[in-house]
């Protein structure tokens, strides 16, 4: 499967969904996930996001590898997505940012 990491986190840019075959995202306030159940490792989103959110599971970097366990989790709470919308206001400001699990909303 496919894990979407920090720098999604308010930036959220959603390319990576207009791209998805099987339509495997699920939306948050300020972060996608991917359904792990769902993802057919394709590999279309991955060069697709603008921040290199999106890693395949063996490759997560070592300090990101609770984003596993995070996308299962928030995939079964939160509603599909499967259209790309226009991401937050202040996305750009947020692209930089490196540490930012403090500002994951639920
Ligand atoms: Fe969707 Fe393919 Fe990305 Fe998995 S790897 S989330 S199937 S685009
Ligand atoms: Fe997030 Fe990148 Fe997709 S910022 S919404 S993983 S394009």
């Amino acid at each position: 499967t496919f894990v979407v990491t920090e720098s999604c986190i308010r930036c959220k840019y959603t390319d990576c969904v207009e791209v998805c075959p099987v339509d495997c995202f699920y939306e948050g306030p300020n972060f996608l996930v991917i359904h792990p159940d769902e993802c057919i490792d394709c590999a279309l989103c991955e060069p697709e996001c603008p921040v290199n959110a999106i890693y395949s599971e063996d490759e997560v970097p070592a300090d990101q590898e609770d984003f596993i366990e995070l996308n299962a989790e928030l995939a079964e709470s939160w509603p599909n997505i499967n259209e790309r919308i226009d991401p937050p206001a202040d996305a750009d400001e947020w692209k930089d940012v490196k540490e930012k699990r403090d500002q994951l909303d639920r």
